[in-house]
């Protein structure tokens, strides 16, 4: 196993309010470890710090042995997806993968037109390419959004809730996306609550309560019958079958 992501001692405040609390946490290549824990125990801030949208206060975040330290210094090793998709509406779908290919990578448009509807086909969108983003369902706009993070071609790809504001149908076709990049080995994190969704892929669990980590383990410790109350708890209020069933 080789370690992608260390997590070492961090701290986040917000004012007075300690958000991140002296937290530790590594993540290895192909690991898909799935983020849970209650409204504002601090998820999207540990994954923001990791893909250096926040600085931190105390300890140390490198990926790739490369210290993060803002935005620029993770530029091309993450992609994130977040809940509000974030799409440009005067581009087509194409354009909203290719353009950034172009700006960004310096791609030719030619090049980058090709690589943007390799990149549609795999969240099976190619017929969508021409489509401006409005005539597109929720979950069809989020595919979209997967697309774009992928074309940088990101060694670690962050979803912070990727479908808490969509229908279960469409729901579930973006998780059957994650779960062929799953397949394909990328390393990523995972916020949801939508835990059966990702249960037959994910690879960690991490519980998250009040900035520290709680709990984690596999998929079979973390949802089977865990010593955890907090954690017990945290899963009879989520969307949650028994794995037994
Ligand atoms: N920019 C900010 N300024 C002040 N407080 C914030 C900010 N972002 C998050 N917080 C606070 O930090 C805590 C954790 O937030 P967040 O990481 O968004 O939680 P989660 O994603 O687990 O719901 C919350 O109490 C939230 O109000
Ligand atoms: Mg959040």
């Amino acid at each position: 196993m080789v370690q992608l992501i260390n997590v070492e001692n961090i701290s986040k405040t917000f004012g007075d309010k300690v958000v991140l609390n002296d937290l530790s946490l590594t993540i290895d290549k192909k690991e898909v470890v799935t983020l849970i824990g209650s409204s504002g125990c601090g998820k999207s801030t540990l994954v923001r710090c990791i893909a250096g949208l926040e600085s931190i206060q105390k300890g140390k975040i490198t990926i790739d042995n490369t210290e993060v330290k803002n935005v620029k210094s993770v530029a091309g090793k993450i992609g994130m997806v977040f809940q509000n998709f974030n799409l440009f509406p005067h581009y087509t779908v194409l354009d909203n993968v290719s353009k950034p290919l172009q700006t960004i990578k310096k791609m030719k448009k030619s090049e980058a037109d090709e690589l943007g509807r390799e990149l549609l086909k795999k969240v099976h969108l190619e017929d969508q390419a021409s489509q401006y983003p409005s005539t597109l369902s929720g979950g069809q706009k989020q595919r979209v959004a997967i697309a774009r993070a992928l074309a940088m071609n990101p060694e670690i790809m962050i979803f912070d809730e990727p479908t808490s504001s969509l229908d279960p149908e469409l729901a579930h076709e973006v998780f059957e996306t994650i779960r062929d990049l799953a397949e394909e080995g990328q390393t990523m994190i995972i916020v949801t609550h939508q835990i059966n969704a990702i249960k037959n892929f994910a690879t960690r669990v991490v519980f998250l309560s009040h900035g520290k980590i709680a709990a984690q383990g596999d998929v079979e410790t973390m949802f089977g019958k865990s010593d955890n109350e907090e954690l017990n708890k945290f899963l009879k209020m989520v969307d949650f079958d028994d794995l037994k069933e």
